[in-house]
């Protein structure tokens, strides 16, 4: 069975986010959605809130797990039995970053391999952080994450879906 995981912080998912969960979907028999618990960084939602805007979006998606981890990356793909790591690639300024996180992955771990795919080009200038500082200063973030999702975005900063034209 081939097993890839697709790590993250997904805080929140953004549609970039599940372009790349569908279609990487196609490519493996199981794709487990891991979801970074990481006390150092402070984030907008919890872990579990996380995990479960994930698990809301991609019900449909039959060979989709959503999961956390803490610790290293290469740890968790290895707890799941997996080979394949799944990174979203947007713009040559994400590559840098992205060739380094994976070169540091393949001297921890030579047995696990980083894909990447390229992100869809109506979604390559999308980030959470880009949602955030979208949604608290009540600009419309409904092109940007899943129906399921912009309410919540928008209630953690104290405003209302609704009041948003
Ligand atoms: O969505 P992000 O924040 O760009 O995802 C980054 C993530 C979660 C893939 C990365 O920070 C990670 O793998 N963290 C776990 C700790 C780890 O393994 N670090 C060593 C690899 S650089």
């Amino acid at each position: 069975m081939r097993i890839a995981v697709y790590p993250g912080s997904f805080d929140p998912v953004t549609m970039g986010h599940l372009d790349i969960i569908n279609r990487s979907a196609l490519l493996v028999d199981k794709l487990v959605v891991g979801v970074l618990n990481n006390n150092s960084k402070t984030p907008l939602f919890s872990v579990g809130e996380r995990v479960n805007m994930l698990k809301e979006v991609t019900k449909k998606i039959p060979n989709v797990e959503i999961t956390s981890f803490s610790g290293l990356l290469v740890d968790f793909v290895d707890s799941l039995d997996a080979k394949i790591v799944i990174r979203g690639l947007r713009a040559i300024t994400d590559f840098e970053y992205e060739l380094q996180m994976s070169q540091t992955n393949r001297m921890l771990n030579g047995s696990i391999d980083t894909i990447f795919l390229n992100t869809n080009l109506k979604y390559s200038y999308l980030s959470s952080s880009m949602v955030k500082e979208v949604a608290q200063y009540g600009g419309d973030i409904g092109e940007f994450v899943p129906e399921q999702v912009i309410a919540k975005v928008y209630e953690k900063y104290g405003i209302s879906k609704e009041s948003i034209s």
